[in-house]
């Protein structure tokens, strides 16, 4: 019953989205998961407000108790390579290249686009188990946690909540961009984090992850009447620019470790344009638990436990 309704709910907003307007149908999703996850908010709210201190150390007892980054103006880029659990999930993405890398994936289930391959599927993490120490590490939860108000959730559902990506251009024919690699605002949660890692050297060849930060997001946002009523999704560089000049995005290029934090919900993005050379990065995304669309209807992810869970982790794993 509960799938036969949710694919109905989900059918009716994925069809006629763009007529009641993206902005009123997240807004009306969210108002209902508010309702429908309340308990669950209540944790991961109080969590955050009266348990803080000793749910980070209970997660790891060095921890300092402060994140090292605030996102300011929706982002933030660290290139320190100093977070515990940073070494031991680049090591599994290390070993997940090594066998899937480089290979042409286009028409099977992990190819996102002909141009972007996932390297692992979320159901596989019990043989990648270590990609979860960098997202559940005091460190990164903190970080997100203090830009949310909230403990953050894992995704539960859209976007798939730990990807390990492949960008190249060696299997497709070059044509104009399409889907991911146009202007688009992630319209799944607000707020919702991404916490992307490089996992090799990202440069302006390898496709990097591009964006505006949130204030010019919103300028745009607002001139372009984005996400209103009868308004397409993606955005191409033409539109774009008219109202934002191009010098005003970032690209995130830079070494392995480095990590961008970013409100993905605010902050207008694309990504694997023109990956000559391959590019590899882990991306984590992060939800509140009353999302802005409907997919809890249809699937809730479980993540591995492990006996001695903190509970941090377990709540930051929807547990
Ligand atoms: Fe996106």
């Amino acid at each position: 019953m509960k799938n036969i309704s949710g694919r109905i709910v989900n059918r009716f907003f994925g069809r006629f989205q763009h007529r009641v307007g993206i902005a009123n149908t997240r807004r009306l999703a969210k108002a209902w998961n508010r309702v429908r996850y309340r308990a669950e908010i209540r944790e991961v709210v109080d969590g955050y407000e009266h348990r803080y201190e000793e749910l980070l150390k209970g997660n790891d007892p060095d921890y300092s108790g402060t994140p090292r980054n605030r996102l300011k103006d929706g982002w933030a880029i660290d290139r320190s390579g100093a977070f515990p659990g940073l070494e031991s999930s680049l090591a599994e993405a290390d070993r997940l290249i090594e066998e899937r890398g480089g290979q042409d994936r286009r028409g099977t289930p992990l190819a996102q686009q002909d141009y972007l391959y996932h390297l692992s599927h979320i159901d596989e993490l019990d043989e990648f188990p270590r990609l979860l120490d960098f997202a559940t590490s005091s460190e990164v939860v903190a970080t997100v946690a203090d830009y949310m108000g909230m403990i953050p959730t894992i995704a539960l559902n859209l976007p798939t909540g730990i990807r390990v990506f492949e960008s190249t251009e060696r299997f497709s024919e070059r044509t104009t961009y399409n889907a991911s690699q146009l202007w688009h605002r992630d319209i799944h949660d607000f707020p919702m984090v991404y916490a992307i890692v490089l996992v090799r050297d990202a440069t302006e060849r390898t496709g990097p992850w591009t964006f505006l930060p949130a204030s010019v997001s919103e300028r745009a946002t607002r001139e372009l009447n984005y996400q209103k009523w009868r308004q397409p999704y993606r955005v191409t560089d033409e539109r774009m620019y008219q109202h934002v000049d191009p010098s005003e995005r970032i690209a995130f290029t830079g070494k392995r470790g480095d990590v961008l934090f970013l409100d993905s919900s605010r902050c207008f993005h694309y990504g694997s344009r023109d990956a000559v050379d391959p590019g590899y990065r882990i991306m984590y995304a992060y939800t509140t638990r009353a999302r802005s669309d409907f997919q809890m209807m249809l699937r809730r992810q479980a993540f591995p436990k492990q006996a001695g869970d903190s509970d941090l982790r377990r709540m930051v794993l929807g547990q």
